[in-house]
């Protein structure tokens, strides 16, 4: 096997989807603990600089008890490498988390064992639905009182409609939290508090008929344990490698994130059977991750790292081959060659290896405005990664500036902006105003507060009469020469110069669609 083959195998790439409050944090936090602990993205550079950065940027997330902010953590585990890429917490912040969600191989879901399926999980599972996202679940709060597990994935796989494979059990629940039996390998993890830190930490009989099993949780419980376990064996799905790999089955383990138990048996599991990087699809064929040569696309750019420097970060995805600090690569939007110069790698412990990374890994890119999201990166050939799309706005408010004089700076934050996926920009053919767009009320707020503190604009946003926005396309240039003729006053172009129709009310769009049977109007943009 190639260098490029093994270091791909090895590595898994994912997420954590839930609910806020379900605990994406505090397991976020353990899984670092197991696997000794990283650098995180958010503070890559300039430690004192980015602490400092980011508490000016905390306050806005403070006052309103959110999480905009959003990084990358690298852990090695077992002999792998794990890519945990954080999705930022908020519901108005849907299109940055679907972006991080096209950029790994697979999702864990954390659910509160008392709370069970709630609103932003549901929402979460449609987007990782619409590329078969591969999905295991953690129940959390196994230490509090919730609901009967047995309910629990019956609500599972009525409201995602998904299988449920459990795979650990758990034995009591709150005050009677006891254990979770591992119903692959029959194995008995003791909960207890304070422990369970590493496998020597914790007490793991090899099976239930264990008499050490009966010492520590009592012969009724024993009892009530081995009935609810048949129950179980008989009204559950056996874990099915395939069905998961495919995303209509979920291995589901119990456990408490605090407490950090039940986490041990759900990572082993992960790393052995979470899918590596795959072929991802392209707009000229697919590429597989053991091509020697790099391949990879921006999901993601995050500023405010240094707002002084105004220093943006590119997050690229590597989808093949192997990037070496300084190396020269093809960015395919510009085409232009660029150097990969202070390449950020958020590898933990692995020292040698913080210079490469390969398939499945994320790097960060220093960005002076050249890099937008979805822009593909390679050794020369001409290639796009295709679905990372950016969203038919739902939101619309006309920027006005408090002052006049302050109008380049205004343009200018909204287009880096924009380039950041905070906000989308239009430039109305017909006029001067800038018309920004959003998919959730709360990204004006923070378009409002970044442009103030960034770039020293006072900006206000008011309404203005549109209701939604399409991307117009059209192969024949004398009918897209015609359409703008005619429908120039609703045309505008968004921060990448592409063609945009702002429809004043959807009656008004239909009338447009029926009138222009030759353009194509679209509600989400392929980053090209
Ligand atoms: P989030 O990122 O999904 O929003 O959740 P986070 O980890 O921040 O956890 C939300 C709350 O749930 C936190 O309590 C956290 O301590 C608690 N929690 C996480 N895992 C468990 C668990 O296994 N058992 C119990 N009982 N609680 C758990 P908090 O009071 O909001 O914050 P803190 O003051 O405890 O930090």
């Amino acid at each position: 096997m190639s260098n490029v083959a093994q270091e791909a195998a090895r590595r898994r790439t994912f997420a954590i989807i839930s609910h806020p409050d379900a605990g994406k944090t505090t397991l976020t936090e353990k899984m670092l603990l197991f696997g000794g602990a990283i650098q995180m993205a958010g503070s890559v550079k300039g430690r004192k600089a980015a602490r400092h950065a980011t508490s000016d940027w905390m306050a806005l997330e403070k006052e309103r008890g959110i999480s905009v902010t959003s990084s990358v953590m690298q852990f090695p585990y077992e002999g792998r490498i794990v890519n945990l890429l954080d999705t930022p917490g908020h519901a108005d912040f849907g299109e940055d988390t679907y972006r991080v969600l096209t950029a790994v191989d697979s999702a864990l879901m954390v659910i509160d064992v008392a709370k069970g399926v709630e609103e932003r999980t549901i929402k979460l599972m449609e987007v990782c639905r619409l590329r078969d996202t591969p999905i295991m679940t953690f129940i959390n709060k196994l230490d509090r009182e919730g609901k009967n597990p047995i309910d629990l994935l019956d609500e599972v796989e009525s409201v995602l409609k998904i299988q449920c494979a459990p795979v650990t059990w758990p034995i009591g629940m709150g005050q009677r939290l006891k254990g979770v039996v591992h119903l692959i390998t029959g194995e008995v993890h003791l909960y207890e508090a304070g422990k369970n830190f590493t496998r020597q930490d914790s007490t793991i009989f090899p099976s239930i008929d264990d008499p050490g099993v009966e010492a520590a949780i009592g012969a009724p419980m024993l009892a009530e344990l081995r009935e609810e376990l048949e129950l179980v064996e008989g009204a559950s799905h056996s874990f099915d490698l395939d069905a998961y790999l495919r995303g209509v089955q979920t291995p589901v383990f119990f456990g408490s994130a605090v407490n950090n138990f039940g986490l041990q048996p759900l990572l082993d599991f992960f790393v052995e059977h979470a899918p590596s990087p795959q072929a991802r699809a392209t707009t000229s064929r697919d590429v597989s991750p053991t091509e020697g040569k790099l391949t990879g696309f921006v999901f993601k750019i995050q500023a405010n790292m240094d707002p002084q420097h105004r220093d943006r970060v590119a997050f690229m995805r590597i989808c093949s081959g192997k990037f070496a600090a300084g190396m020269k690569a093809f960015h395919v939007r510009s085409g232009k060659e660029q150097k990969l110069a202070n390449a950020l790698t958020f590898m933990a412990s692995d020292r040698e290896l913080a210079e490469d990374a390969w398939p499945g890994d994320v790097i960060g890119l220093h960005n002076h405005g050249t890099i937008s999201i979805g822009d593909t990166f390679t050794e020369g050939e001409q290639l796009s990664f295709t679905g990372i799309p950016n969203f038919a706005p739902e939101l619309f408010r006309r920027a006005r500036l408090r002052d006049p004089l302050k109008l380049k700076q205004l343009q200018k934050g909204l287009a880096q902006l924009s380039e950041e996926g905070a906000t989308q920009f239009f430039k109305p053919m017909m006029s001067n105003d800038l018309i920004l767009g959003a998919v959730g009320m709360l990204q004006f707020d923070v378009v409002a507060y970044r442009l103030k503190d960034e770039y020293g604009v006072e900006a206000t946003f008011e309404p203005v009469q549109v209701s939604t926005a399409r991307w117009v396309r059209c192969d024949d240039p004398k009918k897209l020469e015609e359409f703008i003729d005619k429908n120039a006053v609703n045309l505008s172009h968004d921060a990448s110069g592409a063609l945009v129709y702002l429809a004043p009310t959807r009656v008004n769009l239909q009338l447009a669609e029926e009138r222009s049977p030759a353009v194509t109007f679209m509600a989400t943009r392929e980053h090209a």
